[in-house]
């Protein structure tokens, strides 16, 4: 087989064989098949397209091209999330421990990688003392003492994906629906999970801007999880502002710690209940998405869910002295207030400017070997529809700085006063099953 009829045939509308797709995807992560010819390729794929079963199959190529996960010595049904990226997503936090305190197990794996503000490892390690590398032996021994444990990935998961993504970056080809379906789903697909809720992300803060292309990723991802035997459902949910009040780590943790005691913070702990809920019905531990739903609730108000998150940092070796009294999680010297100049209704925030704003204050990473600031990061005071009066406070800073004019000059920029009242985006847009 010669790459170069691979490419021609894809370029002219043709429809890839399997022996087509491996040949590829082998040849590529060895090094046999050079990079202008990856690059011709993907080029084609980004203007014609795939079918669901070159989807599913170049996505299985992926997978096949490095080390799975074995999940089998962990007893029960296996629920995996993942979100495809906004700024305040701390879902992972809420959820994990909620699904686990109903009994399905969660082991979930996770990066770091470079953002606004930390990945869900990052996040974690606001918490003093607290291990995220282990070997899979304690991995597999925490999920199934406690039914949660989050660990840092290890193995090599899906290089195909790695190599063509970092193409990809270059040669502008990310923008591609199969592309995408099949680099994240290799990912999770290679992390071993029986069945997978995706949040997929839609609106202003997010990598799908309108509803409609939202809408077509999620199919793409559900299609391929379900053609690759995994039962996959996506909620599609809003990205228009961030996510709850709190951008940064380990102000994020503190938020997601207060849902977990109850506190309503309605966008956020609709999401992780919303979430939960499928996570819950694919493992058959309820019937129906209701049921789910409601025992669920139960749990944030009656300390359950609480308990399992306190679980997971007990067992992960962080110090539970800030869990048990959130102001012992790391903070910043300064509070610094951006107030509104004028009277109105926020009727837009920006949320890739705040978590922008959120990175200048040291809270994300810029480049990889940038060290995270724990303790600095943005508490929003006003979200969309709310109304404000001229030197109120629209948001809160934490920052080591005294001055954090860069940031305050990003956060004047992310927000909208209008006169006229907005109405609040509508989170949950769509279940795609
Ligand atoms: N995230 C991924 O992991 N892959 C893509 O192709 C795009 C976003």
């Amino acid at each position: 087989m010669r790459m170069y009829d691979v490419i021609v045939k894809k370029r002219d509308g043709g429809e890839l064989s399997k022996e087509e797709i491996e040949f590829f995807v082998k040849g590529y992560t060895n090094g046999e098949i050079p990079d202008y010819q990856a690059a011709a390729l993907t080029m084609a794929i980004y203007f014609k397209g795939m079918t669901q079963e070159e989807t599913a199959t170049l996505t299985q190529a992926m997978v096949d091209s490095g080390e799975t996960i074995d999940l089998s010595a962990i007893k029960g049904h296996k629920v995996d999330k993942h979100s495809t990226g906004g700024v305040g997503d701390k879902v992972t936090f809420i959820v994990g421990p909620l699904v686990a305190s109903v009994g399905v197990p969660v082991a979930k794996m996770s990066g770091r990688g470079l953002g606004h503000t930390g990945g869900t490892l990052d996040k974690l390690e606001s918490v003093k003392g607290l291990q995220i590398e282990m070997s899979k032996e304690e991995f597999i021994h925490n999920v199934n003492e406690h039914k949660l444990s989050v660990a840092g990935q290890t193995g090599n998961l899906a290089p195909a994906d790695k190599k063509l993504y970092a193409l990809r970056d270059v040669t502008g080809t990310v923008d591609s629906l199969p592309l995408i379906a099949g680099s994240i789903m290799s990912k999770k697909l290679a992390s071993g999970a029986d069945s997978i809720v995706l949040d997929v992300k839609t609106g202003s803060g997010a990598f799908m801007k309108t509803l409609e292309d939202s809408e077509a990723l999620a199919r793409e991802m559900v299609n391929i999880g379900n053609n690759l035997g995994k039962n996959t459902v996506a909620v599609i949910s809003d990205m228009n502002q961030p996510l709850g009040f709190e951008v940064g780590n380990a102000n994020e943790i503190r938020e997601a710690a207060e849902i977990l005691q109850g506190k309503r913070v309605e966008d956020l702990r609709e999401l992780s209940l919303e979430i939960a809920s499928h996570m819950t019905v694919l493992a058959e531990v309820f019937s129906d998405y209701e049921e789910a739903y409601q025992a669920l609730e139960k749990n944030l108000e009656n300390g359950k869910a609480f308990a399992s998150f306190r679980k997971l940092i007990e067992a992960q070796h962080g110090d539970t002295a800030m869990i048990d009294d959130l102001s012992l999680l790391p903070q910043a010297s300064y509070d610094i207030e951006v107030a509104a100049e004028e009277d109105g209704f926020v009727s837009a925030i920006d949320a890739e400017s705040i978590g922008v704003a959120a990175m200048y204050l040291g809270a994300g990473r810029a480049t990889k070997d940038d060290e995270i600031n724990h303790g600095v990061g943005i508490t929003l005071q006003k979200k969309i529809g709310d109304e404000v009066k001229a030197g109120e406070a629209l948001v809160i800073l934490h920052s080591d700085e005294e001055n954090a004019q860069a940031s305050i000059n990003k956060v004047k920029e992310a927000y909208n006063i209008s006169k006229e009242k907005v109405e609040s985006p509508t989170l949950i847009h769509k279940v795609i099953k």
